[in-house]
């Protein structure tokens, strides 16, 4: 099955699903969510982000999610998360990526709209997809910390979408990245708001933490591609310590990654399900 864009596996608008992104940043977390993608035999969007790249030697991962998206048995994008500058977009372009996200959300809207349209221009000749954002998420997400959240406005929304061009959005609607303080609060108002006006399909990040009656809420109002990180970091790294724990002595490098990788593919598996499908189930 080939590597993947956006265009390939999210949803037309009449067709009320969505399809699971999830944070890797190993060998490993790729392999599992890419194990669960299989299991499920649905499609699924591998991410890693802009601060994971950057990391001394982690292009040959970057690579291995390539040559990983190429041999799997369903279609698999490989996309870089949250990049805030155009040379990190065309290095994740060179390493072959097949989406990327331009975050210019911390930018004025005359700002934004210039900087991701400058990357759409060069991934539409390459073939790739973009993801740009419009309002901006608060939270910790691979380190980076931003305090202040800025909910989208669905006036402006049709006019970022046009003169970017890009192939899908972001929306800030009371999402954020990490562990929420309290109960998350989703604007489906907002998000509705957005999606009549948007010709592009619209993506949720900030997913750990949500209830399934929210992501089964955010699928009925048209998100098409939700962001799942924490929840990716947690389930590998419990299954870490755990497996340690289990005989601290063996110091087992061969059975512990092992048992991330599914502890990881348990939680891509049960995502993607639902967010195919099992959501329904929770709209009255
Ligand atoms: P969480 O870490 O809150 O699941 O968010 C992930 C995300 O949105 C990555 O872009």
């Amino acid at each position: 099955m080939a590597l993947a864009t956006l265009k390939d596996v999210l949803a037309k608008r009449e067709d009320a699903r969505a399809v699971g992104a999830f944070s890797t940043y190993d060998l490993f977390s790729a392999q599992g969510v890419i194990q669960g993608a299989e299991k499920e035999n649905l499609p699924v969007i591998v991410m890693m982000g802009a601060p994971v790249l950057a990391k001394p030697g982690n292009e040959y991962i970057a690579k291995n999610l390539v040559s990983l998206a190429e041999e799997a048995k369903v279609p698999v994008v490989v996309f870089l998360d949250h990049a805030k500058d155009y040379a990190t977009c065309l290095k994740a372009m060179k390493l072959g990526f097949s989406a990327v996200m331009i975050d210019g959300s911390h930018f004025s809207l005359e700002e934004n709209i210039h900087l991701t349209a400058k990357v759409v221009e060069t991934a539409q000749h390459l073939g790739i997809s973009v993801e740009g954002e419009l309002g901006a998420l608060a939270g910790l997400e691979d380190g980076e910390e931003v305090k202040n959240s800025k909910m989208t406005d669905p006036t402006k929304v049709r006019q970022f979408v046009e003169n970017t061009g890009i192939d899908a959005l972001a929306v800030s609607i009371g999402n954020a990245h990490g562990l929420y303080k309290g109960e998350p609060n989703l604007n489906f108002d907002t998000l509705r708001q957005c999606e009549q006006a948007s010709p592009i399909p619209l993506v949720l990040h900030g997913g750990t933490g949500l209830t399934q009656e929210q992501f089964a809420l955010a699928v009925q109002c048209g998100i098409k591609k939700i962001n799942i990180g924490t929840e990716i970091k947690k389930s590998y790294i419990e299954a870490f310590v755990a497996t340690q724990g289990q005989n601290p002595a063996a110091y087992d490098l061969i059975g512990i990654p092992q048992a991330c990788k599914e502890a990881v593919s348990g939680v891509a598996a049960e995502k993607l399900r639902f967010f195919a499908a099992d959501w329904a189930k929770f709209i009255n």
